[in-house]
């Protein structure tokens, strides 16, 4: 099928939107406004060609359960994926820009604030090439006030042409991509407080009415939209770490993390999402966000709130580490040559996504300690493999989990996929070394039958079942 915009009869559409980065986020995003909007026509571009053709076939770049039924549904119509960006930035009335905003690696900020040249690389792609009017909406996460520098950017142009910068922050998470397109709990949308910003706002409110309750729809300033996103990110692994630094206090105190959080997300003020113990937190936004937010922080001279939401990110990475001592001191102090099949690599379950997974500082850490890892996953094998180029040490990867687990002494759970909590464990048990180990690094599994089964159990913040 062809699917090259070049011979679009743009006119039967209401208005030309066009998305620059075409990854989790804009790859999604834009299927479902596409699939929703009939009457807009969508094209999506992105530096990548390679990327691109996967978006134009059934192999997409990307896996999110039910994606694909979503694009299959728009592409070809209204839906269109395209390597020539100057060429469709001339054409767009709006322009989504979804590209990269990962932690600054050099200079000023290193470590912490995000690094913005993709995004400033976008924005004076499109000064350079356009011809009319636009409005420019930010779906990338970034920094609070960086709307000003881009509209600063855009608008010292002299062919007179007007850019509008709105901030639309998008809350999908990674595995339920799709649902959380088609029900969002809530669209924010933050606009200058101008007649030409509050134009523009309603032109986005006016594309998530086709399927978003228009109570679900905030409309805001646009710093309070910029700031809201990494907030929320903030809010949401400050939870996780509260929780996980319990898990550690559980284990010392025979209290048992699951029915601690049980009794505590039962208060409907705290509630129950989100209060999963596990390795850590990882995924591409968590870590960068909330250093994101301290860095603004430091600049504004709040250095003790900076350092409040550092912590969160400290309690991560004990978690982290605390995870592989766990398994050392439990195998004798010892894994030198011992093998360890880690089942998940993945940041969470339902993605092959592996950006600042735990996976990947504990199989370092393993191989620093001269283990022999073997990594298994049903979707992130691929990604386990670029996460991992270059290291030195006694590594493996191997799709069927049982055969990871032969001849195995220990298994770590590192990612919550549905499949591994239904492995015939006897047949695994069986040939593995003696004794034979499991840490359960997401509480996932049935405990008490492995252990019945022979297995020394380590769950996370419960007491171990051993038989030694
Ligand atoms: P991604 O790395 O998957 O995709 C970004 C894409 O942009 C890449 O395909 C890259 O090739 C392309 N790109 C970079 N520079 C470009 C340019 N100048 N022109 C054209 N294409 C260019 O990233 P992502 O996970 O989709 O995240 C994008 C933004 O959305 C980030 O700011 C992120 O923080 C935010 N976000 C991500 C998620 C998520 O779950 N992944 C959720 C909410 C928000
Ligand atoms: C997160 C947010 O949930 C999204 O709202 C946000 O849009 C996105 O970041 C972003 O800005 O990128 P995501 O990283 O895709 O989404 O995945 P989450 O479901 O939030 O999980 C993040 C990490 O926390 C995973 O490693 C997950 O396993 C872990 N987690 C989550 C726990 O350890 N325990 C829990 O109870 C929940």
């Amino acid at each position: 099928m062809k699917r090259s915009n070049e011979r679009i009869n743009t006119k039967k559409f209401k208005k030309h939107i066009l998305c620059i980065g075409a990854g989790y986020v804009g790859g999604a995003t834009m299927a479902v406004i596409a699939a929703r909007c009939p009457q807009y026509l969508v094209i999506v571009v992105d530096i990548n060609q390679e990327k691109v053709k996967r978006w134009q076939s059934d192999n997409l770049p990307i896996y999110e359960p039910g994606l694909l039924d979503v694009v299959k549904s728009a592409r070809g119509k209204n839906l269109f994926y395209s390597a020539a960006i100057e060429e469709n930035i001339r054409k767009a009335d709006i322009i989504f820009v979804s590209v990269n905003t990962p932690t600054k690696l050099f200079g000023e900020g290193a470590g912490k604030t995000a690094d913005l040249q993709y995004w400033e690389k976008t924005a004076r792609d499109i000064l350079r090439v356009s011809e009319s009017d636009k409005i420019i909406v930010e779906k990338s996460t970034l920094p609070v006030r960086t709307a000003s520098a881009m509209e600063r950017i855009l608008n010292s142009n002299d062919k007179g042409i007007h850019f509008e910068v709105v901030s639309n922050p998008e809350f999908l998470a990674e595995g339920s991509a799709i649902n959380d397109l088609e029900n969002p709990d809530r669209v924010l949308i933050g606009a200058q407080q101008t007649e030409e910003g509050q134009n523009a706002c309603r032109e986005i409110v006016e594309i998530y009415e086709n399927w978003v309750p228009r109570e679900r729809i905030i409309t805001s300033n646009i710093w309070s939209s910029e700031l809201s996103k990494l907030v929320a990110n903030a809010f949401l692994a400050q939870r996780i770490s509260s929780i996980n630094s319990i898990s550690a206090l559980c284990e010392k105190t025979e209290a048992d993390i699951g029915e601690v959080a049980h009794a505590v997300g039962k208060d409907s003020r705290i509630g129950e999402k989100f209060l999963n113990a596990s390795v850590g937190f990882g995924g591409s936004c968590f870590k960068k966000d909330i250093l994101n937010l301290v860095y603004i922080c430091e600049s504004y001279g709040l250095s003790e709130v900076a350092e409040y939401w550092e912590r969160v990110v400290s309690i991560n990475e004990y978690q982290e580490s605390r995870f592989v001592q766990t398994i050392n001191k439990a195998l004798f102090n010892t894994i030198a040559n011992k093998r360890i099949a880690l089942f998940g690599f993945a940041f969470k379950a339902n993605t092959g996504d592996t950006r600042e997974s735990p996976a990947i500082y504990i199989t370092k850490k393993l191989l620093e300690e001269r283990a022999c890892v073997v990594i298994t996953d049903p979707k992130a094998i691929e990604n386990a493999r670029l996460e991992l180029e270059g290291l030195d040490g006694n590594l493996e990867f191997q799709a069927d989990p049982y055969q990871a687990a032969v001849n195995a002494h220990a298994i770590a759970v590192v990612t919550e996929w549905e499949a591994y909590k239904t492995l015939d464990y006897q047949s695994i048990f069986q040939h593995m070394e003696k004794p034979p180990f499991i840490f359960d690094g997401r509480n996932i599994l049935d405990h008490r039958k492995l252990f019945e089964i022979g297995f020394n159990v380590y769950p996370l913040g419960k007491h171990p079942l051993s038989h030694l």
